[in-house]
Formats: structure tokens, C-alpha cells, sequence
């Protein structure tokens, strides 16, 4: 190469919204807030099938690597773009943490207030310090996810501004596009797609997505959708809300869904289950992909592998059954989880000898 002289790039990700313009609702006039959100990693999944001895064909989606670290990002950047379309001053959501850190970082990337209601010591530090360092206006109601969803509907009844919660149809557009990549990225359509389920909406944007893809001929068969909720929150497999959901995975720590129906649609439509799965199971699977497959997800996400090797050990599956779990988020949001799984490294003195000793049958 002559000096000065670069490779030509490579065509470059332009986000999701031109990628995938022609499934969704822009024009010419819509201004594009994007952080180059999608394309995120299709793992196929190794170490973990042989040490479970699962018979099948697994992927991991990883959505924890898009921009703010979680799936949220694919709905806001349209969110976002359509708010700043219609002239919205200011956006505002009821968060578990990951949706009030994807709209704490859009909303400054177009240039508008973002304002969020988080349940009082119930979210991820991490996701905490995303919503303050991006702006936001940020409150800790003295309640739970539900409750501040309830105020943040009251609240755009009587002010002029942009409710961007999964109420908004513009965030379920967005995160279809995960299934078009999915396929995209498969090259066949997985016979199963597996997802935690908190406020419904992203397996009903999978299935948005999926329907779309096959009725543009794009893919010519439909997954079996299986969602997931954790044991002390899952109202939808209760068939009734509950007034104090409790889990470790505080991500989909949610009594009364938003997107109910569209879950149980994807659900049936699909012929596949929504089931629940205990903080234990749900911790051991987030520690299992972490340790023997390299990725580091937050707990909430982890509930999809959990919810696969319980179907697995029911007999639920035929051997070689291709699957795709999501990971939903990063589990650089919430390190604390992890010290409730690993215990604390040991301290030596910085002396060769002691440290050789702390590392006997290791070294
Ligand atoms: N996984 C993670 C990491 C989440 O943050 C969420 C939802 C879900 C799964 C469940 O997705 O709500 O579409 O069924 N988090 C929301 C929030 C509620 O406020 O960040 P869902």
C-alpha cells in the first residue's frame, strides 16, 4: 500500500433504519436519530451443548452489544426519529433501566430532553449511571415498574410529550428488525426462537417481524416462539397480573405487561409456550453462558437459556431442533449480580512467593 493510501472501507452498518427502510414507516422527511444500533452478533452456541448434552442446533442472539447495551436501542432510534419528526420536544418512559438508558442516549443524540420514571433501588447501577450521564431527567418512584408506567400514561395525557415506552408503536417497528436479521444472518429460519418476556413487547416485535419477512417472501416458514418469565413475575403464564412481581432479573421484574395480548398472540399464533423459569435457573444459566461460552449478559436474558434447557429436559424438542435464544442485554450493566454467583477474588501481598502459593495446582 502507498503511503497515505487506505484499503477502500468496508461498507459500513448504517443502523436499522436504513437497513431495513422498506419494513418501516419513514419518509424522506423523517430525521434519522441512529447510533448505528443492529447487526449484532449470531453466536452459534458450542461449549454449553456439549457440557448440557443438548441435542440441538443453538444460537445466541446478543443484543447486549448494541450501542447502549440492550435490544431497547433498535426501537428508540425510530422513536426518536418519529418524535423528532412530529417537532416532540421532549420524550418520556417508565423503566426497568435498559429502555430509560436507550432513551437517555437517543434523546441526546437528537437533541431533545429525555425524562424517566425508574423504580426506587430496583434497577442496575449501570443503567442508573446511563440515563445521568446521557441527561435525563431522571425520578426513582417509591414503586415498582407498573405503578410508574401508570404515571408516565397519565403524564402524556396532559403535556405535549412523547410517551417512547413500548406503547408506542414506533419501538415495536424498530425492534422487528431483530428477526429480519436473524434470518438474515441464519440463512434459514430457526425452528425455535426463545426470548425473555418482562413487558411483552419484544416477542411481539419478533413475531411483527417474522410475519413481515415471510409475507414479503424474504423466508418461507415461521419459528415456534417461546417466552420466558421469571418464576415471581409472570403474569401471563398466571393468566392474571401481579401486584408485587419479585425476581433477581430486575429487567423483567413486571406484574401487568403492556404488550399481554401481543405475547399471547405470538404465543399461539406460533403454536409455541410461555412458561417461567426460578431466579436459580435463571442464575445458573447466566453464569453458565458467561463461564463456557465467553459472553457476559445480564441476568434477565439469561431466563431464555434457562427456559430452553427446561424445555429440553421435558422432552420438549427433537433432536437437532435449531433454536435462537436472544440475550437481551449486557451484563456490564449490572456487575453486582455476578458476586451473587462467583465469590470475591482472593487478596495476596505483591510478593512472587505468596502469589505462587495463592496459584498452587493452577500454575
Ligand atoms: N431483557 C432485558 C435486558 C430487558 O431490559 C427487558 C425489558 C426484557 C428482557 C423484556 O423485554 O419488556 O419487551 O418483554 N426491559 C424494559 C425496560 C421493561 O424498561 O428496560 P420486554
Amino acid at each position: 500500500m502507498e503511503k497515505g493510501e487506505c484499503n477502500s472501507p468496508k461498507i459500513s452498518w448504517r443502523g436499522i433504519i436504513e437497513e431495513y427502510r422498506e419494513f418501516l414507516p419513514v419518509t424522506d422527511k423523517t430525521p434519522i436519530v441512529t447510533l448505528k444500533e443492529g447487526n449484532t452478533p449470531l453466536i452459534k452456541v458450542l461449549n454449553l451443548k456439549e457440557k448440557l448434552n443438548l441435542d440441538l442446533e443453538l444460537y445466541f442472539k446478543f443484543d447486549g452489544a448494541n450501542p447502549t447495551g440492550s435490544f431497547k436501542d433498535r426501537g428508540m432510534t425510530l422513536a426518536l426519529s418519529k418524535a423528532m419528526e412530529a417537532g416532540s420536544k421532549a420524550v418520556i418512559c417508565a423503566s426497568t433501566g435498559n429502555t430509560s438508558a436507550s432513551a437517555a442516549a437517543y434523546a441526546a443524540k437528537g437533541g431533545i430532553k429525555a425524562i424517566v420514571l425508574i423504580p426506587e433501588g430496583k434497577i442496575a447501577l449501570g443503567k442508573l449511571a446511563q440515563a445521568l450521564v446521557h441527561g435525563a431527567h431522571v425520578l426513582q418512584i417509591k414503586g415498582n415498574f407498573d405503578e410508574a408506567l401508570s404515571i408516565v400514561k397519565a403524564l402524556v395525557e396532559r403535556y405535549p410529550i412523547t410517551l417512547v415506552n413500548s406503547i408506542n408503536p414506533f419501538r415495536l417497528e424498530g425492534q422487528k428488525s431483530a428477526a429480519f436479521e436473524v434470518c438474515d444472518q441464519l440463512g434459514f429460519v430457526p425452528k425455535y426462537h426463545a426470548l425473555p418476556v418482562g413487558n411483552a413487547g419484544n416477542i411481539t416485535a419478533y413475531w411483527k417481524g417474522y410475519k413481515e419477512y415471510n409475507s414479503a417472501n424474504r423466508i418461507s416458514s415461521l419459528p415456534v416462539m417461546l417466552g420466558f418469565q421469571a418464576a415471581g413475575a409472570a403474569p401471563i403464564v398466571l393468566g392474571k397480573p401481579i401486584e408485587k412481581p419479585e425476581t433477581v432479573a430486575t429487567a423483567i421484574r413486571i406484574g401487568n405487561p403492556a404488550s399481554w395480548k401481543g405475547a399471547v398472540a405470538a404465543r399461539d399464533e406460533s403454536g409455541g409456550r410461555i412458561d417461567a423459569v426460578t431466579d436459580g435457573e435463571i442464575l445458573n444459566a447466566y453464569k453458565l453462558i458467561a463461564c463456557i461460552e465467553g459472553i457476559f449478559c445480564e441476568p434477565a436474558s439469561a431466563a431464555s437459556l434457562a427456559g430452553v434447557i427446561k424445555l429440553y429436559k421435558e422432552n420438549y424438542f427433537r433432536t437437532g431442533d435449531s433454536v435462537v435464544c436472544t440475550l437481551t442485554g449486557s451484563g456490564l450493566k449490572d456487575p453486582d449480580t455476578v458476586f451473587k454467583v462467583i465469590k470475591e477474588p482472593v487478596k495476596v501481598e505483591a510478593n512472587i512467593g505468596k502469589v505462587e502459593r495463592a496459584l498452587e495446582g493452577i500454575l
